[in-house]
């Protein structure tokens, strides 16, 4: 089962086991990963699963695809980076996959 850590932008680092299959926002919701509301339920809608992917997987996840890459133009601070971890399906080849999630998201509204 792959191991995805999400880093809280204090540094406070959780780490998971992320099942194959699910994506990243499922994963992390499911454990209380805070800043992570996915308040559309992973319908690509809302961007509240917005992370910052690691600079050491860059280049190794899959391609974001259209409907993601469009709502990315509207979130708080967007990066090459960025992604929508609703849009994140976890692989195997994801174990060790490091992901930071965004100050803004952080006790929002
Ligand atoms: S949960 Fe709404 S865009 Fe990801």
């Amino acid at each position: 089962m792959p191991r995805i850590t999400f880093v809280q932008p204090d540094g406070t680092r959780h780490t998971i086991d992320a099942e194959s299959g699910r994506t990243g926002m499922d994963a992390a919701r499911g454990l209380g990963i805070p800043g992570l509301r996915g308040e559309c339920g992973g319908q690509c809608l809302c961007s509240t699963c917005h992370c910052y992917v690691d600079e050491q997987w860059l280049g190794r996840l899959p391609p974001r695809h259209p409907e993601e890459e469009n709502l990315i133009d509207f979130v708080w601070e967007p990066r090459e980076a960025s992604r929508l971890t609703c849009q994140l399906v976890i692989t195997d080849a994801m174990d060790g996959l490091v992901l930071h999630v965004p100050e803004y998201q952080i006790g929002g509204p």
